[in-house]
């Protein structure tokens, strides 16, 4: 259709400036132009766009530490968390196990349950166990407290240390 008509001027033109142009008014081309109903082309379907990649968070481990402040614990987690802790400690009160009764433990005094056998580096530490004492130490006990008979290398996620305390927070 459009090239039609396209044609139909350019040929008009070419008549017009054949014949002297601007003095003689043209005919009207579109008298003579064949209206053509131009079959449809069907719309291509237009391909689905490329899902745009994932924009991969440039996440490079932070070199500062991550401080117990920054975090929120979520004591449900921390739950799960604790299954790595069971193996030596329960939560209920006056039920040590290898390791002391936890029942309390955030805020209490380092070495304080009676009748339990602790290293002399625990009973001696003079450490209380606030949350970001505990924060550190669960992070890597025996560097912490070294001498202590508590043998688990840690827990290396600052969340996960988070929500074991809110958990533990929730057992007093
Ligand atoms: C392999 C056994 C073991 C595992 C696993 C373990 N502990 Fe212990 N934990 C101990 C022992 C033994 C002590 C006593 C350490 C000492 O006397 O030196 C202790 C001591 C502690 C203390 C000091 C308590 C006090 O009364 O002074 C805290 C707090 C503690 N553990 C928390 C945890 C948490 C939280 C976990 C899990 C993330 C955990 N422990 C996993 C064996 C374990």
């Amino acid at each position: 259709m459009r090239v039609l008509t396209l044609s139909g001027f350019t040929l008009v033109a070419l008549l017009t400036t054949a014949c002297g142009g601007a003095d003689k008014p043209a005919e009207t081309p579109a008298a003579e132009t064949p209206v053509v109903a131009a079959p449809v082309a069907p719309a291509a379907e237009a391909p689905a766009p490329a899902a745009a990649p994932a924009t991969v968070a440039a996440a490079a481990p932070a070199p500062a530490a991550v401080t117990y402040a920054s975090l929120t614990g979520d004591a449900a987690k921390g739950e799960k968390v604790f299954a790595q802790c069971k193996a030596c400690h329960v939560v209920e009160a006056g039920k040590n196990r290898v390791g002391p009764s936890l029942w309390a433990v955030v805020g209490r005094t380092s070495g304080s349950i009676a009748g339990f056998n602790y290293s002399k580096a625990n009973k001696e530490s003079g450490v209380t166990w606030s949350e970001d004492v505990l924060f550190t130490y669960l992070e890597a006990p025996a560097k912490f407290m070294p001498g202590t008979r508590m043998a688990f290398g840690g827990l290396k996620s600052p969340q996960d240390r988070a929500d074991v305390i809110a958990y533990l927070k929730t057992k007093a």
